[in-house]
């Protein structure tokens, strides 16, 4: 295995290590300060990225990055084909921005819910981790994990031969525990909240000696993700003003501000977009937090003052992470690119889904209606301004939510005989979502 592709380097001290096995070796943390966040930095300064971000490019998958991603050898790629998925534009949206508002804008879905194996954006890690800890020997991993990235673990490793063991919170759906078990993967239903789940993880895998998921700072979950920013130059005519997310602990962040910074060294920089990042009102810490900095103009210290919440109640379990230890990054990168932390209503989210699956064809999942809420949230509130070019992160489509998909039916259409259908057009369903959605909207 050759060494001199990449460096990790910490983040907190500089001190750097040869390559994902000696990070491993020293327990998945910089030896001399003990800090998690480890990023990889490419030896060859990223100049072949223009090339492969060119636009007669038509990648199969994001290992298209290959020479960008911590892994050496193609042999050991675990893949199903994840990461190249549509960038669509939602003109409905538009139009609504440009009624209500006056405010001329221009969107897109970065449609996540594309992706083959789990339906996530999770599955961008799940098969950068199964690549690497293939490459590296592992025959064992642990996660803490609210449903979605274990079930993407829970796939990929099985398809690598390494066995899985996902600690998730009570209060996820049952649903993802059949689904990791399918896999023929361990689950372990923990009495307690998300920040429970990630303690016993952590103690897990420390007593018997196997790696973990490292929360949202894991340098492959990182790596995973900053390929997204790769597909908006490949695919799109303009670059992002306003990136829209879910946020529950912000790898997704986390991950695009580590792909602007590259794009920087590769000569190929643009403006960062302003990350305007949704948390569902029910489990809120870093938006609440974020509010409060904001009416006492950030004062000092103000990144480390965050509230946590135990056992959160929301069904929207995805985004349940109540304690938001990542929120000194997260608000620091969200303020230095001039975005916001706000919160999403989550008893609209299956209008939402309703409006979206009407108007594009697409079925949303609930993390992901949750950053649509958030959207005419930010126009309202004026946070979206003419000329922007907003981009929201589709996170995941519904299948990954049975019961949150069941809601999604507008009427009951049982009949008894013909003479109890009366069919009315789509444009009455329209008309009525519509209305619906002005007064929950626009009030
Ligand atoms: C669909 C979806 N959107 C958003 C998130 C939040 O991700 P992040 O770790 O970037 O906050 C998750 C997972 O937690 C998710 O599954
Ligand atoms: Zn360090």
């Amino acid at each position: 295995m050759k060494s001199d592709k990449f460096t990790m380097r910490c983040v907190s001290c500089g001190t750097t290590l040869p390559d994902m096995r000696a990070w491993f070796s020293e327990g998945q943390q910089c030896p001399h300060c003990s800090s998690r966040q480890g990023v990889c930095d490419f030896s060859d300064g990223y100049r072949q990225l223009k090339t492969l971000t060119g636009r007669d490019r038509h990648p199969q998958s994001l290992w298209h990055y290959l020479p960008y991603l911590p892994l050496y050898n193609a042999e050991n790629i675990v893949s199903y084909q994840e990461g190249i998925v549509d960038i669509d534009r939602w003109d409905f949206v538009e139009l609504f921005a440009r009624e209500h508002y006056g405010i001329n804008c221009r969107v897109y879905a970065h449609r996540n819910d594309q992706n083959p194996a789990t339906g996530t954006f999770k599955d961008l890690a799940g098969t950068m981790v199964a690549s690497v800890l293939k490459e590296n020997g592992f025959t064992k991993y642990v996660a803490a994990s609210t449903g979605n990235i274990a079930n993407a673990f829970a796939k990929y490793l099985a398809s690598a031969g390494i066995e899985l063991f996902a600690f998730i919170p009570k209060g996820s759906s049952p649903f993802q525990v059949s689904s990791i078990k399918s896999y023929g993967q361990h689950v372990y239903r923990v009495e307690g909240d998300y920040s429970r789940a990630k303690t016993l993880a952590a103690e897990f895998a420390a007593t018997n000696n196997i790696p973990l998921a490292a929360g949202n700072f894991d340098p492959m979950r990182v790596e995973a993700k900053k390929t997204m920013v790769y597909e908006w130059l490949r695919q799109m005519d303009e670059m992002p003003t306003v990136y829209m997310q879910a946020l529950s602990g912000g790898t997704g962040p986390i991950g695009i501000q580590k792909s602007l910074d590259e794009l920087k060294t590769a000569g190929l920089s643009f403006k960062p977009p302003r990350q305007i990042l949704v948390q569902s009102d029910k489990c809120a810490p870093m938006a609440q937090a974020w509010e409060k900095a904001k009416k006492l103009g950030f004062p000092e210290n103000w990144l480390n003052d965050y509230p946590v919440i135990e056992n959160p109640e929301t069904e929207i379990q995805t985004l349940s992470t109540g304690n938001p230890t990542t929120y000194p990054v997260i608000a620091k990168l969200v303020r230095e690119s001039g975005g916001e932390i706000i919160s999403g209503e989550e008893n609209l989210a299956v209008l939402m889904a309703r409006m979206v699956a009407l108007e594009t064809s697409t079925i949303i999942g609930p993390a992901a209606s949750i950053p649509v809420a958030g959207l005419f949230k930010a126009l309202r509130r004026g946070m979206i301004r003419d000329g922007d070019i907003v981009l929201i992160n589709v996170g995941e489509g519904a299948s990954r939510a049975p019961e949150f998909m069941s809601k999604l039916a507008w009427e009951n259409t049982t009949v008894k005989s013909l003479e109890d259908i009366k069919p009315n057009g789509n444009s009455i369903y329209r008309n009525k979502l519509w209305m619906e959605l002005d007064k929950h909207l626009t009030t």
